[in-house]
């Protein structure tokens, strides 16, 4: 049996190779040309990345042809080959991977039909070779060129070639995590074909330029990770296709201007860690198409409760952590049925918290640690056993959750259970009392893996803490 599979096996192989040979005799016959002028500039210009010892010539002579060089792609036109992709870096195995001292070359720009270039994990070296971009010839290629990308390539420096403003047919430039500094050179607002635009993850600085009224087609747009400063300028409000607007991680600063409110598509505003202050706007209501809306991290300030949060119906994650918020929780937070995660924590919000928001079945993260609330927590157990770790209440010193309903292993973690029963007890025996509150707590340290004995020493001190602090 063994015998006959191998055999079936070495003749289908024989098949496959044969069949296969005869397709690449076929194609080999009716292959088309090459000018020299554009395989010349695909040589040198890959040399120019990989190093001179790269001459191709292992593989089939015409690069755009049967075995095509990893990470090319070309195109006919009036009969030629021309190579329309170019993607230098490891992208996958066999892709061709820089050398140290690599360089772009004036050939470059003689590719007729450049529709798109990239560069992954190519420029490398953080200190010893540093790479600018060129800030010439890009006008070479400003009829085709639609896609541009630059990611992560530490040991690509300097700036932004303001003559990229040339590249009129541009839909994608992504200079993302790179070395790059200085500021964002106003002539990209020329590129009003933009769909993306992305410069996370460099050293930008200065302002973000006020440029975008031309934008009409940009769908998304991050500067995030970078050391952007000032105001946010008014034209991002003609940035009405917008889906993604990520300007998180900057020293950005003064009002959420109202102007953010006009892009009606947005469904990502993510201004995190920044410096912005003001208040919340109270146009940000009408951002209908909103799905996240992160704005933690930042001195905004203002109460929570003068936004109509139900109207932010599409609402999917909302983080407001640590925005100096005051106000109470609104209710109101509780008609966002799409909430998946809720963050409220590290502001000075006051008041109970509505065990309404248990009725979100979507939500699986709620955070409200470090405020001020008070009272009861009413949630079922159900509740907390659902949410586990991602309830957060700790640091609100009056509050407090039913011990009556509670199952020892669904405690929210950091709250201290409300001591109804202790208070009922006669003041003249403090040992039962303790003893009655040892006991719940110490089904609350176990549930936390902490050891649930040791009356003595640290823990004694500890749950002495503890029971003068319910005492108050
Ligand atoms: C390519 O390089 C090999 C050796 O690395 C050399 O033998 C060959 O002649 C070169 N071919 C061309 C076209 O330069
Ligand atoms: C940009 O938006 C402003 C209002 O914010 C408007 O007056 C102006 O006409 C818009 N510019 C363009 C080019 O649409
Ligand atoms: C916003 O989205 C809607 C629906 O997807 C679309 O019809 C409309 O053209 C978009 N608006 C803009 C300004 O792109
Ligand atoms: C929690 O329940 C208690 C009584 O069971 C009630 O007095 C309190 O108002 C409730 N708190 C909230 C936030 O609903
Ligand atoms: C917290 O709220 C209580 C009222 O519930 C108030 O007495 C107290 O001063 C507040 N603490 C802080 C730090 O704001
Ligand atoms: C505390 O628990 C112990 C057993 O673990 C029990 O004997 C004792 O009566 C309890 N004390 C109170 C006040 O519930």
């Amino acid at each position: 049996m063994k015998g006959i599979k191998i055999f079936t096996y070495v003749i289908s192989v024989i098949f496959i190779i044969s069949l296969s040979s005869w397709c690449y005799g076929e194609v080999e016959l009716d292959i088309a040309p090459m000018e020299k002028i554009e395989q010349d500039a695909l040589y040198y210009t890959i040399q120019g990345f990989v190093g001179d010892w790269w001459n191709g010539s292992d593989l089939y002579p015409d690069p755009c042809g049967w075995t095509p060089i990893q990470g090319v792609s070309c195109d006919l036109f009036n009969g030629f080959w021309y190579v329309t992709v170019l993607n230098i870096g490891p992208i996958h195995d066999n892709s061709l991977s820089c050398a140290k001292n690599l360089e772009f070359r004036s050939q470059l720009f003689e590719f007729k039909y450049l529709k798109s270039l990239s560069f992954f994990k190519c420029f490398q070296s953080q200190h010893k070779h540093q790479v600018t971009i060129p800030d010439r010839n890009w006008e070479k290629l400003a009829s085709s060129m639609e896609s541009l990308e630059f990611r992560s390539n530490s040991g690509l420096i300097g700036k932004v070639p303001s003559c990229f403003g040339v590249l009129k047919n541009l839909k994608s430039l992504v200079l993302l995590e790179n070395g790059l500094t200085g500021e964002v050179p106003q002539d990209i607002g020329n590129l009003i074909k933009l769909k993306r635009l992305v410069l996370s993850g460099n050293y930008f600085t200065g302002h973000i330029p006020n440029i975008f009224s031309g934008l009409k087609e940009l769908l998304i747009f991050d500067l995030s990770r970078n050391s952007f400063y000032g105001t946010l300028p008014l034209s991002l409000g003609n940035l009405t296709s917008l889906l993604k607007l990520d300007l998180s991680h900057n020293y950005l600063e003064g009002n959420l201007i109202k102007e953010i409110s006009y892009l009606k598509n947005l469904t990502l505003l993510d201004l995190r860690s920044n410096r912005f202050c003001g208040g919340l706007t109270l146009s940000l209501q009408d951002m209908y198409s909103l799905e996240e809306m992160v704005l933690s991290n930042n001195a905004i300030g203002g109460n929570i409760m003068t936004l109509k949060w139900e109207k932010l119906h599409n609402l999917i994650i909302l983080d407001l952590s640590n925005i100096g918020l005051i106000g109470g929780i609104p209710e109101s937070l509780s008609k966002l049925k799409k909430l998946r995660f809720l963050g409220l924590s590290d502001n000075n919000l006051i008041g109970n918290l509505s065990p309404k928001l248990s009725t979100l079945d979507t939500l699986n993260a709620l955070y409200v640690s470090g405020n001020n609330l008070s009272g009861e927590l009413n949630f079922s157990m159900d509740f907390y056993t659902k949410m586990g770790t991602h309830f957060g209440a700790l640091n609100n010193p009056n509050l407090c959750y039913k011990v009556g309903v509670m199952s020892t292993s669904a405690v929210p973690y950091g709250v201290k259970p409300c001591h109804h029963e202790i208070k009922l007890l006669e003041s003249n025996s403090r040992t039962k009392q303790l003893n009655g509150y040892v006991n719940k707590t110490s089904h609350y340290i176990a549930s936390l893996g902490f050891l649930s004995y040791a009356p003595n020493g640290f823990w004694w001190i500890f749950l002495q803490e503890i029971w003068i602090m319910c005492l108050v």
